[in-house]
């Protein structure tokens, strides 16, 4: 007899949605022993100074609630980081939350900004965490194709999918999946579209440090036509190697930022005390996340160069730490079914690229995250180059 015999009946707010495929393809990589370069986070740990100062923070006593906003040191290095990168002056009393991870402040700009029906445009393939946002608010995803190999923005079809009740545009550079990165045409082109109409942007800079060849992240925060209607999303987790950390932040306008707010307080209050303190202290320091597109270039052309004489084709990626691997060369089979076969049989697990689209194509493509060790990569490369 089971515990519960009768159910309440209840109507999902997301019927469509399942456990997303980072979840289903890192339990199936543990389950066979596989290695695992499927969901985005290192095999290699975040620096030990970085948790000494957490320890630090914590026999200090700085263990109850933080401020709502985030702790004030945190904040202001925060505006410094920003204002040293972007050129871009923040106000860290009244245009930086500290949140939850890039998925919680998302969630937040999506919740404060978005009202029934209305439209806010997604680029597809995209990270899975924007169009339940939308519907949770009862707003319209209007979805737009990237088309590959440089997958970049159709700002044509942008312009024609744009209505009286569009309220968004959500832009991720560099962008999860499949690592493009937009330029300063880009940047003109959506200026150009949004100046004469009460758009806002979304903009997922998640990945802002990993831009590859010499490339530049052009944040928005470097375009003030723009920032001044832009919330703009970071995670530490990405950028310092401890995605398990769950922090990062919103940079937006006061007037945005003060709507954002009113949700974050009933969502969560406020973030981790010590943890924020410890990043504060390890912010003083930019040596600490400069050197990161060196050290993920590196990674990403090891990979590339051990995989070179697979059958798999590619585009090198431009920018986060994901490889997008073309397998039409090696069989036909539907991109769900070969990532799993290629975990259970082969012991290597990647994430297929098809739910990352709203209408469940198959286009044989499947991405790898290289944030792993150099043998990590050899010994996955070694199983490839034999598919
Ligand atoms: C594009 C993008 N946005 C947001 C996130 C989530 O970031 P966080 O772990 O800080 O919530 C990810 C994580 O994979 C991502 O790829």
């Amino acid at each position: 007899m089971t515990m519960h015999q009768m159910q309440i009946p209840i109507f999902s707010k997301l019927p469509k949605t399942g456990t997303t495929i980072f979840a289903t393809m890192s339990q199936l990589a543990a389950q066979h022993q596989a290695i695992n370069l499927s969901q985005g986070y290192p095999d290699f740990d975040c620096s030990p100074a970085l948790i000494e100062l957490v320890y630090k923070y914590m026999k200090d006593g700085h263990n109850q609630y933080a401020p709502l906003a985030g702790v004030p040191a945190l904040r202001e290095q925060i505006a410094s980081k920003v204002n040293r990168a972007y050129d871009c002056a923040v106000n860290p009393e009244t245009d930086i939350t500290v949140t939850s991870g890039a998925t919680q402040a998302i969630y937040t700009a999506i919740t404060s900004m978005i009202r029934e029906n209305d439209e806010v445009i997604v680029f597809e393939p995209s990270y899975d965490s924007y169009t339940p946002s939308i519907l949770l608010n009862n707003g319209r995803p209007i979805y737009i194709r990237l088309e590959g190999p440089d997958f970049h923005i159709p700002w044509k079809a942008v312009k024609k999918v744009m209505t009286a009740r569009t309220r968004m545009i959500i832009i991720n550079t560099p962008h999860n999946p499949t690592g493009s990165v937009l330029s300063a045409e880009d940047m003109e082109e959506l200026h150009h579209i949004v100046k004469d109409n009460n758009i806002l942007l979304l903009f997922d800079e998640v990945y802002e440090h990993m831009v590859f060849d010499k490339g530049e992240h052009l944040s928005v925060l470097k375009y003030p036509a723009l920032r001044d209607r832009s919330l703009v999303m970071y995670s530490f987790g990405k950028t310092f190697h401890n995605t398990g950390w769950k922090l990062g932040y919103c940079i937006a306008p006061a007037y945005l930022m003060k709507e954002f707010r009113k949700v974050h307080q009933y969502l969560i209050y406020c973030v981790n005390t010590p943890l924020q303190y410890a990043l504060a202290a390890h912010l003083e320091d930019p040596s600490h996340y400069e050197g990161i597109a060196d050290m993920y270039q590196q990674k990403r052309d090891l990979f590339l160069e051990l995989i070179q004489k697979s059958r798999f084709k590619f585009v090198p990626t431009q920018g986060t730490y994901f490889q997008v691997l073309d397998y039409s060369a090696i069989s036909t089979e539907k991109d769900i079914e070969f990532a799993k076969e290629l975990t259970i049989k082969s012991k290597v697990a990647s994430i297929p690229l098809s739910p990352f689209y709203s209408k469940k194509d198959n286009q044989h493509l499947l991405r790898f995250c290289f944030a792993k060790k150099d043998e990590t990569l050899e010994r996955a490369a070694q199983i490839l180059c034999k598919l």
